[in-house]
């Protein structure tokens, strides 16, 4: 019996722990920004303008290619995400957006820093990182 108590005990603090270090939480994004119409048509143009703001803004912790590994990603408590996966490339264009103009945690708010052309000129680029 005082085994089993143990033992129940253990895998209780095990299951803690896990859960603490688990994935981020899932990032709840508003209807209105869900399904909002990406406002720069994709092309050349818009993915160069994209580039830039990438390399600014983002490459430092999200890395060149998007795989999370910046040069300050080792400094944060929460990865960035691989933009090459499916669980980010399968998110809208206003999941992107959104998420760029509001920022959480260790992840900036970009409004008020970028103008909202740039941010989808962002989200374009970033969907060149898809595999
Ligand atoms: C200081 C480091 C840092 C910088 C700079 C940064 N990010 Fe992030 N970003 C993060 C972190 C950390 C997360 C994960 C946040 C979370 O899930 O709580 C994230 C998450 C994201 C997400 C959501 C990813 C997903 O899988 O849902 C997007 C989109 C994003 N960032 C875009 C950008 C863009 C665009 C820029 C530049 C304009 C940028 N980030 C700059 C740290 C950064």
């Amino acid at each position: 019996m005082k085994t089993l108590k143990l033992l129940f005990a253990g895998g209780a603090l095990i299951l803690l722990s896990a859960s603490l270090t688990a994935q981020p939480k899932p990032w709840v994004v508003p209807a209105n920004f869900k399904t909002m119409k990406n406002a720069v048509a994709k092309g050349d143009a818009s993915t160069k303008a994209g580039l830039a703001v990438y390399t600014k803004n983002c490459a430092s912790c999200h890395g060149k290619a998007g795989l999370g590994d910046g040069v300050k990603a080792r400094a944060l408590k929460t990865f960035p995400g691989d933009f090459a996966k499916a669980d980010y490339q399968g998110q809208t264009d206003g999941d992107h957006f959104y998420k760029t103009k509001t920022g959480r945690g260790e992840m900036p708010k970009y409004e008020g820093k970028l103008t909202d052309d740039d941010m989808w000129n962002v989200v374009n680029y970033m969907r060149t990182f898809k595999k």
